[in-house]
């Protein structure tokens, strides 16, 4: 998987250093050159023999070791990925603001390819405003942060700040050099329910699937096992599910959506159903004898996505190392008002994205190609998209939210 990739670790001073002998095993048995950079630190908690002889090459600490007549913190950024596991508060905050007092520092500074940061520190250290801060600033600059875990921790206590897990670092790895979401289950809605009045008539809206389908067919290509559960049929090679109503819809969606590492509802789902299905086709006149207006009565429908969250939420353990599964996403069509009613949407769905795009401009989002969108996260952090191909912002969208599973 990571033949020929060179990969440069850096291990700061945290407890869970000694994982990272377990990462390296994993990086070379998948076919990578990994090479090793500590803090000065870190050497007294993981030693530079038993690093040396797992990853087969030369470990690094102090500046200025002249390698190849290239200083050293140059040289190292040869590299297609620089991973920084166990992060402490103090490298993440140093990194965050350009500092470079040690060799790591530098490399990190002077690094151009991907960088993934993962955290470990005691849980008030994690929270504390200052190191969220840096790891918002360092999110936004396009770092990759794999975020702790909650559990069992050194210092004794429970909560987050745990360092995940070195297959679970190994998995991220391979998804941020191969692009790939292989093994990752997503289940994926599409198109506007057909809400049915009787045999031959339906309430629908102008949704056309086209945004849920490319969703579909780029998490494909990109190695998901992917399921499309649609309003009509779609012909593909991954799993369609056909539920053209919302109460169909909702079953599907909750028979299947417990197993899935992700879920977007990228479907329209009518908020209304008509209240009697009239299994003969209606005629004029039903309305006694007039046939100049007709009278539907409408009921609301499920909030499939609200209640998937809800169950989610109730169901998942956030024990030690236990991620929380699915990732949900929504999307958030508005005419009005996109970004202040998509921030009362996310907090009232309970999901974890929210995907806001503008359903009064004529040249995006229904039956277009094309597409311009927000991702808001439970945070309320915005991410803008601009317009593009709705291909495009498809695998935009993948990335964002699968930076997350
Ligand atoms: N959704 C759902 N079930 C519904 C209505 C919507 O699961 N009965 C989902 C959609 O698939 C979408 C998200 O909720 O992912 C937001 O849909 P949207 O139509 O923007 O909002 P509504 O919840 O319908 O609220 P409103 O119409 O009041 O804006």
């Amino acid at each position: 998987m990571l033949k020929n990739k060179n990969i440069l670790v850096g291990i700061t001073a945290g407890i869970a250093g000694y994982k990272i002998c377990e990462l390296i095993r994993m990086y070379k048995k998948a076919g990578a050159n990994v090479r090793v950079v500590l803090t000065p630190n870190a050497q007294h908690l993981v030693s530079k023999l038993t690093l040396q002889t797992l990853s087969n090459n030369e470990v690094y600490i102090e500046n200025f070791e002249i390698n190849n007549y290239k200083p050293e913190h140059i040289a190292l950024t040869e590299a297609d990925i620089f991973v920084i596991a166990p992060a402490t508060a103090n490298s993440i905050g140093k990194i965050a603001n350009g500092i470079c007092d040690n060799l790591l520092l530098s490399t990190a500074c002077a690094f151009a390819n991907p960088m993934l940061i993962v955290p470990a520190m005691n849980t008030n250290m994690w929270n504390n405003p200052f190191v969220q801060e840096n790891i918002k600033k360092l999110k936004t600059a396009g770092y990759h942060i794999l975020e702790p875990a909650d559990g069992f921790l050194a210092c004794g206590t429970n909560g987050v700040g745990r360092m995940r897990e070195p297959e679970d670092i190994f998995e991220k790895t391979v998804k941020i050099l191969t692009g790939r979401l292989d093994g990752k289950k997503i289940l994926i809605t599409a198109g506007g329910t057909k809400e049915k009045i009787d045999p031959v008539r339906y309430i629908s809206n102008s949704s056309s699937g086209k945004m849920g389908i490319a969703l579909a067919d780029n998490a494909y290509s990109m190695g998901a096992d992917v399921t499309l559960i649609s309003t009509f049929s779609v012909d593909r090679n991954y799993k369609n599910i056909v539920t053209p109503t919302a109460l169909e819809m909702e079953k599907a969606v909750k028979e299947n959506f417990a197993e899935q590492d992700c879920v977007i509802m990228a479907s329209a789902v009518a908020d209304y159903r008509v209240k009697n299905y009239s299994e003969q086709k209606i005629k004029k006149g039903v309305n006694e004898g007039k046939d100049d207006e007709l009278t539907l009565k409408l009921v609301k429908n499920p909030d499939i996505l609200k209640e998937i969250c809800a169950e989610r939420n109730a169901s998942n353990s956030r024990s030690a190392g236990v991620r929380v599964k699915p990732i949900i996403a929504g999307f958030c069509a508005e005419s009005e008002n996109l970004i202040e009613n998509a921030k009362i949407k996310i907090q009232n769905k309970g999901c974890d994205f929210l995907i806001a795009n503008d359903i009064s401009r004529k040249d995006i989002g229904f039956n277009s190609d094309e597409n311009e969108v927000y991702i808001l996260d439970k945070n309320l952090n915005i991410k803008h998209i601009e317009k593009d191909t709705k291909q495009n912002i498809a695998k935009r969208i993948l990335e964002e939210i699968f930076e997350q599973v």
